[in-house]
């Protein structure tokens, strides 16, 4: 069988990424996904979000709570500025492509592959008889996300960077062993000051939203007073700012928040330190909460606004999809053909 050679011009330019309704937002989703999903629908490429519900299972969700969080996450990249016509919205389960190459994928990847994830030995911890199969799976499905719309780059935060090498060697053992160059080799986008937040008691720590902490995070949900109390109650060292970020390598804390700062601020650390330099937390810490208040209340607001009409948001949601199954559908069909299943033409 001839090596199959990769061309990328071959594959038209097309952004996926995917969230996962599982908790509500966070600051970390928003500098590390969000925030960036809006750029890149805004420089004009092709630009496909989903909520992905199908992930969320793999832990336990109370079923009203799920349905609230997709709906709530939706009105959040909304509000952050996603334009339902520009950029292709949707939840993951109304679009079937996904799960049927899913389980194609599952006969692609290794075991051994699979077994590396160390987001999953993170997750499984010491647990790991008891958490569902689904969770081992888990970035099988992330990989057919990606490759059954065949984008070509994936936005994501710092942590997910382990998953897109597996959908890149997913696809390239596909391609391989059926001797054809059909999926491309997706590169992930990790760029920015704030591809991993850190949690706001411990900067060694992923701001995450199923840390049980409150304090940890800060929500897309707080209001302008909560974000103010959390960045003044944040976790800091005794030192006043250094004068170079270098000066920031053993202090996460301290890190952790002029990352922040440069992110809400469309800076680059240098710049927040050139800024900042020798002062006190006292003096930085109601700067930064000021900033994220000005940021993320406008996008709060709009959010509690867009959560009024839940219909609404409902059918945004089912245009979504009903686009998303109009690219992934017939991409799907082609793997069915490519593997050898018989696709009745008497349907
Ligand atoms: P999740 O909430 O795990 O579904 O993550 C959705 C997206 O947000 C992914 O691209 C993550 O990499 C990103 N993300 C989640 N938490 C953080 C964080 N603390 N810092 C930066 N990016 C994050
Ligand atoms: N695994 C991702 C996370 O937890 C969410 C996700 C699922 C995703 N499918 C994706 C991200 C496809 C990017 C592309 O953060």
């Amino acid at each position: 069988m001839a090596e199959p050679v990769q061309t990328p011009q071959a594959f038209a330019p097309r952004i996926f990424s995917g969230i996962q309704p599982s908790g509500g937002l966070t600051l970390g989703n928003y500098l590390g996904a969000l925030k960036r999903f809006v750029q890149k629908q805004d420089e004009g490429i092709e630009t496909v979000y989903c909520l992905v519900d199908m992930h969320a299972i793999t832990v336990w969700q109370d079923p009203a709570r799920l349905r609230q969080q997709t709906r709530e996450a939706a009105a959040g990249f909304i509000a952050a500025g996603i334009d339902p016509a520009r950029s292709i919205l949707f939840n993951q389960s109304q679009v079937s492509a996904h799960v049927e190459l899913a389980w194609i994928f599952n006969t692609v990847a290794r075991m051994g592959w699979m077994s590396r994830m160390t987001q999953f030995k993170d997750k499984a911890g010491k647990n790991s008889e008891n958490v569902s199969l689904g969770l081992f799976a888990y970035p099988a499905l992330m990989a057919a996300d990606i490759l059954a719309y065949k984008a070509t780059h994936v936005p994501v935060g710092e942590d997910q960077k382990q998953h897109i090498e597996l959908t890149r060697d997913i696809a390239a053992k596909f391609n391989n062993d059926y001797g054809v160059n059909f999926f491309p080799i997706t590169e992930p986008v990790i760029e920015g000051a704030a591809t991993r937040v850190m949690s706001l008691r411990d900067g060694t720590k992923k701001m995450s939203k199923s840390d049980p902490s409150d304090q940890s995070r800060i929500n897309l949900t707080d209001d302008a007073d909560t974000i103010s109390k959390k960045i003044r109650k944040a976790k800091t060292d005794p030192e006043p700012l250094p004068e170079t970020v270098d000066g920031l390598a053993d202090r996460p804390d301290a890190r952790n928040l002029v990352n922040i700062y440069a992110a809400l601020a469309d800076m680059t650390p240098a710049q927040v330190i050139a800024e900042y330099a020798g002062a006190q937390f006292g003096t930085f810490k109601p700067a930064l909460a000021d900033l994220a208040v000005a940021k993320m209340s406008p996008i709060t607001t709009e959010m509690t606004r867009l959560m009024q009409d839940e219909a609404e948001i409902d059918r945004i949601l089912a245009k979504g999809a009903e686009r998303a199954d109009a690219i992934a559908r017939p991409i799907v069909d082609e793997v069915y053909d490519i593997i050898g299943m018989i696709r009745s033409r008497y349907r």
